[in-house]
């Protein structure tokens, strides 16, 4: 079993589309998927869930969309607290906090408060993250300790730029789950998934059910993991 699984949940606007709708309906629609997800993945005892619900770059989309979107994260919060706390679920998120808005962020920061000493599935919500923007704050983190004589240019490690990221405290995903057919990373954890299997379905995410979470987990433990080594090492 993985202990960290990381979902790209992507096809929200094509689904809409599909049915002559607007995108907005795609993202409603794909609420029922991220809590299936969820759910299936704290039955399987998965130890992290790391959702990709919006990235740095979603905020060129249209002012309507990103509007929109938020205003859903904000109901689906008020919606799914009690479900998550009676799942024994907590929450954390990873992202670039400044360019989200004050009501947003006390919505989270109360959900997060709140499951902050649940001991189930940790769900780490990515919102306004992006890997580069990420990476690149560690690097003047890391810049900054040189400077001030914290440490040492030959003492920087892979290590320290681990634990240096916003993942810090949690594993390198094991598998990477992504939807709607497109086979691209999209700016999501570039450093951690470095040895990630990585999934693909054309499912779209509204349409993505516990079942087609327990196929990515099977097609999972169908690979064999080498990190390097040959497969008579691995035996
Ligand atoms: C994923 O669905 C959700 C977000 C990126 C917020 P999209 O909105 O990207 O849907 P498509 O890819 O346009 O179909
Ligand atoms: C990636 O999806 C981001 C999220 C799922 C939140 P996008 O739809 O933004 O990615 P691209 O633009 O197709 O690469
Ligand atoms: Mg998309």
């Amino acid at each position: 079993m993985p202990k960290h699984v990381a979902v790209i949940m992507d096809g929200n606007g094509r689904w809409a589309k599909k049915r002559g709708n607007q995108r907005i309906f795609g993202h409603r629609n794909g609420v029922q998927s991220v809590r299936e997800t969820v759910r299936a993945a704290g039955e399987l005892e998965i130890d992290y869930l790391t959702l990709y619900a919006f990235s740095t770059e979603n905020w060129n989309r249209p002012k309507k969309e990103i509007d929109a979107l938020m205003s859903l994260l904000i109901t689906s919060i008020e919606k799914e607290t009690p479900e998550l706390i009676k799942n024994n679920v907590r929450l954390v998120t990873i992202g670039d906090q400044s360019l989200i808005s004050e009501k947003v962020k006390t919505k989270l920061d109360g959900l997060i408060a709140k499951t902050k000493e649940n001991t189930g599935l940790t769900v780490v919500l990515a919102l306004s993250y992006s890997a580069r923007w990420e990476i690149t704050m560690a690097m003047q983190q890391i810049a900054k300790s040189i400077e001030s004589g914290d440490l040492k240019p030959e003492e920087v490690t892979e290590q320290t730029i681990t634990t240096t990221l916003s993942t810090a405290k949690i594993p390198d995903p094991d598998l990477l789950i992504r939807t709607s057919g497109e086979h691209r990373i999209s700016n999501f954890l570039l450093w951690q998934i470095a040895y990630a299997e990585l999934y693909f379905t054309e499912t779209l995410w509204p349409d993505f059910r516990a079942e087609n979470f327990y196929e990515a987990i099977y097609a999972y433990q169908q690979r064999e993991r080498r990190f390097g080594k040959t497969s008579e090492q691995i035996l």
